[in-house]
């Protein structure tokens, strides 16, 4: 007989509240992230109170959409999608893709991929025009699903981070999800205006 491998099943949702294992889920996949180098802004796994705490914050807080991706069921990876503040009136077309990442188990799967397009529709849907990010240089397989996706890298900030003493630099993406006609930079529109 020939065995056979099933392929996990890949979904993505927004989550609103925590049900069942999903807390315990989400820090687990966190955890692991962190480890191997990829904890979005964590360089060390904190105390699993205070990652609890974060993740409770991050469905309390205004302005943020927390999108978890699952393995058969399992969260193994998330997304998050930030409005700008309303006082940001210059900007309010623009939101952006933060703290992606994947569980190492859960690689290879599609998942990130997942992930990034719900938060663009969660964007599109919100009324957003733009989506913005930042990664640090040593993020080699995020720049290249950034790449691959459509985002556009536009400028490098050389002291972005500094992990385990070691400056590291930062790239800067931004994907034009819909065209108002508006969003193209308009030299005149920054140009000092002459009196009168
Ligand atoms: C980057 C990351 C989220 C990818 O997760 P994933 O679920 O394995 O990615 P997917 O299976 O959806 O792959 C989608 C695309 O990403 C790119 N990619 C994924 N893994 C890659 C790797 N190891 N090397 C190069 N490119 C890779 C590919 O372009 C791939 O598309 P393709 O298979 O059509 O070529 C995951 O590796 C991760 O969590 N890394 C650490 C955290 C991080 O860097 N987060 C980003 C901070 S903004």
């Amino acid at each position: 007989m020939t065995a056979t491998t099933l392929s996990p099943a890949v979904t993505v949702d927004k989550l609103d509240r925590f049900k069942g294992a999903d807390l315990h889920d989400l820090c687990d996949a966190t955890d692991l992230a962190i480890k191997d180098g990829g904890g979005f802004g964590w360089v060390e796994p904190p105390e699993r109170e205070v990652m609890e705490r974060y993740w409770r914050g991050v469905l309390a807080v205004p302005g943020r959409t927390l999108i978890v991706g699952r393995l058969d069921g399992v969260i193994a990876g998330s997304a998050q999608l930030v409005r700008p503040p309303p006082n940001n009136e210059a900007q309010r077309y623009t939101a952006t893709l933060t703290s992606n990442f994947v569980a190492p188990w859960a690689r290879g799967h599609g998942l990130a991929r997942k992930l990034v397009e719900a938060v663009e529709a969660e964007a599109l849907a919100g009324g957003y025009e733009i989506l913005q990010l930042d990664v640090r240089e040593t993020q080699t397989a995020a720049i290249q699903l950034y790449h691959r996706l459509g985002y556009v890298h536009w400028g490098t900030n050389p002291v972005y981070a500094r992990v385990k003493g070691r400056t590291i630099a930062g790239l800067y993406f931004y994907k034009i999800l819909r065209q108002s006609g508006q969003t193209t930079p308009q030299p005149a529109d920054e140009a000092p205006r002459s009196p009168g």
